[in-house]
C-alpha cells in the first residue's frame, strides 16, 4: 500500500482561481441541477456545497429557490457575490459548523465537489448534511464513479485517489449508498453511466444519487 499524501487544499484552491479567473467553467445550469430541480418542493432553501461559478446556484435562484453556498474559489465566490443575489461564502464544507434547528434546509445539493475531497472529509461532510437537512430533506449529489476513464489517470495518492491537474477521488456506488444508509439516508434513485454530465468532448462515468433523510 503506497503512503497517503494528504490532500493540499490549497493546491487546489488556486487551480479552482486559475480555472473560474480563465473563464473555463461553463455558465448554463448543469443537467442534474435540472433534474434535481423537478423534485425540489417551490421556494426550498438549498444548501450547496462547491458551487463553483455557480451555474447551477444561480438557475436555483432563478427558479425561486433560496441558496446558501460556498466553496473554496474566492475569485468564484466574490464573482457571485456581486450578483447580489443568493448568500455565497467563501469556505471548506468539509468544515461546516453544526446549524440551529431553525436553520436547517430543504436541500443539500453537490455536484462534482464530493470527488474533490478524502474519504475522512467527505464522510464528514455527509454526517454534516445529515445533520443540516429538515426532516424529509433532500440529498442530491453527482459524483465521478470508479469506473470513468479517468480513474487510474495521474499519480496515485490513496484508493480511487490521482492527481491529474487537479486532485479526485472516484468514488464507487456500493460504498456510497452503504454508507448514506449507514449515516440515516432513505436512498431513493441511484443511477451510474455515462450521458449524465457531458462536458465539451467528455463523456464521463458519473453517480448520481438522491436521498432523503428519515
Ligand atoms: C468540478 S468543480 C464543480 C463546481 C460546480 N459544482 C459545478 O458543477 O460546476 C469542483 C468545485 O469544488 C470546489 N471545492 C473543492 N473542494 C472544496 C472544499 N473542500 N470546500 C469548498 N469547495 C471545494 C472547487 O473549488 C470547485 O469549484
Amino acid at each position: 500500500m503506497k503512503p497517503k499524501i494528504p490532500l493540499q487544499e490549497k493546491d487546489d484552491r488556486e487551480f479552482w482561481d486559475g480555472f473560474y479567473l480563465d473563464k473555463r467553467a461553463v455558465d448554463f445550469p448543469s443537467p442534474f441541477a435540472v433534474y434535481c430541480n423537478k423534485k425540489l418542493p417551490q421556494k426550498s432553501k438549498i444548501f450547496e456545497l462547491g458551487c463553483g461559478n455557480g451555474r447551477d446556484a444561480l438557475f436555483f435562484l432563478r427558479e425561486g429557490h433560496d441558496i446558501t453556498a460556498c466553496d473554496l474559489s474566492e475569485v468564484a465566490i466574490k464573482s457571485l457575490q456581486r450578483t447580489g443575489s443568493g448568500y455565497f461564502f467563501i469556505g471548506n464544507f468539509t468544515r461546516l459548523e453544526k446549524r440551529q434547528s431553525t436553520e436547517l434546509f430543504d436541500a443539500v445539493y453537490s455536484r462534482f465537489s464530493l470527488h474533490a475531497v478524502d474519504e475522512e472529509a467527505a464522510s464528514r461532510t455527509l454526517r454534516w448534511t445529515y445533520d443540516s437537512l429538515l426532516p424529509k430533506g433532500f440529498f442530491f449529489m453527482e459524483v465521478r464513479s470508479t469506473k470513468d476513464k479517468l480513474c487510474g489517470q495521474g499519480k496515485e495518492v490513496g484508493k480511487n485517489e490521482f492527481i491529474t491537474d487537479h486532485y479526485r477521488r472516484f468514488i464507487d456506488r456500493n460504498e456510497i449508498i452503504s454508507e448514506l444508509r449507514t449515516i440515516g439516508f432513505n436512498v431513493i434513485e441511484d443511477i451510474e453511466g455515462e450521458g449524465l454530465a457531458p462536458h465539451h468532448d467528455e463523456d464521463p462515468v458519473v453517480i448520481r444519487i438522491v436521498a432523503q433523510k428519515n
